[in-house]
């Protein structure tokens, strides 16, 4: 697949942590962590309610998410799925998505832990790991992302990097209208986050990655 798909090679690592593109073994693993929960019922941190349901339902909705995502990648319109893998284990995914890339250079930011695996930090790193491909390995110059008002954790992460405020939308949620705030992050800002905030991070299969989206 290396000539056909080089988006399958792509990892970012920074210590005992990796993102990497999803094969089929990850989606699996990925599809049964969220069964087995992804936030307290009382919450629902996604636009989609798609962690309602018998944990069999959820798992099923994150492969036909995970595989819609992947089958559908084109320089015009990707959504990077990777899997937050440490010591072999997938604790979550964090997404990338674009439309028009190659001419806007601004892409929004999406991710989720495993209940079982929130607040240890993991969250803060993860962003800053896909920040770095955005900006080092993509060329990007506006990382964008949202969240409802009352996700403390996301919106915690969100403040902490450096994002700037950008406005908010009132959204359906489960049937009632929600606030939610959309951040942006550009290079000054990114080039100007505090010295705590610059782990180490390795990128592998960025330029088949780039040749892939037509970057
Ligand atoms: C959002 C999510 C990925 C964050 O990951 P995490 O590993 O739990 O977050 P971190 O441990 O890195 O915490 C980051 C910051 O959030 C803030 N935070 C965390 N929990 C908080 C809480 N309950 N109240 C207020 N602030 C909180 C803190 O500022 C923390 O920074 P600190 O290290 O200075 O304390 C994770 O909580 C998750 O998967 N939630 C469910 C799905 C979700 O909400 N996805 C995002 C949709 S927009």
């Amino acid at each position: 697949m290396d000539d056909l798909w080089p988006l399958a090679a792509l990892r970012v690592r920074s210590g005992d942590l990796e993102l990497r593109y999803m094969d089929d073994a990850d989606v699996h693993a990925l599809a049964r962590l969220a069964a087995d929960g992804v936030h307290t019922p009382d919450a629902m941190p996604f636009t989609v309610s798609w962690t309602r349901g018998t944990p069999t339902e959820v798992a099923r909705s994150v492969l036909t998410y995970q595989w819609g995502a992947r089958a559908s990648a084109t320089p015009a319109k990707w959504n990077l799925e990777l899997a937050v893998v440490r010591d072999g284990e997938v604790l979550g995914s964090q997404g990338l998505g674009a439309h028009d890339f190659p001419v806007t250079r601004t892409a929004e930011t999406g991710s989720w832990l495993g209940l079982r695996h929130h607040g240890q930090g993991i969250g803060t790193r993860m962003r800053l790991m896909i920040l770095h491909l955005f900006f080092e390995g993509f060329d990007g110059l506006r990382a964008t992302t949202s969240a409802f008002d009352d996700n403390a954790p996301s919106n915690g992460v969100t403040r902490r990097i450096g994002y700037t405020e950008n406005g908010v939308d009132v959204l359906a949620r489960e049937g009632k209208p929600a606030t939610s705030r959309r951040y942006v992050l550009d290079r000054a800002a990114w080039d100007a986050r505090p010295a705590g905030l610059r782990p180490e991070v390795t990128l592998v299969g960025v330029d088949g990655a780039r040749e892939q989206l037509g970057i």
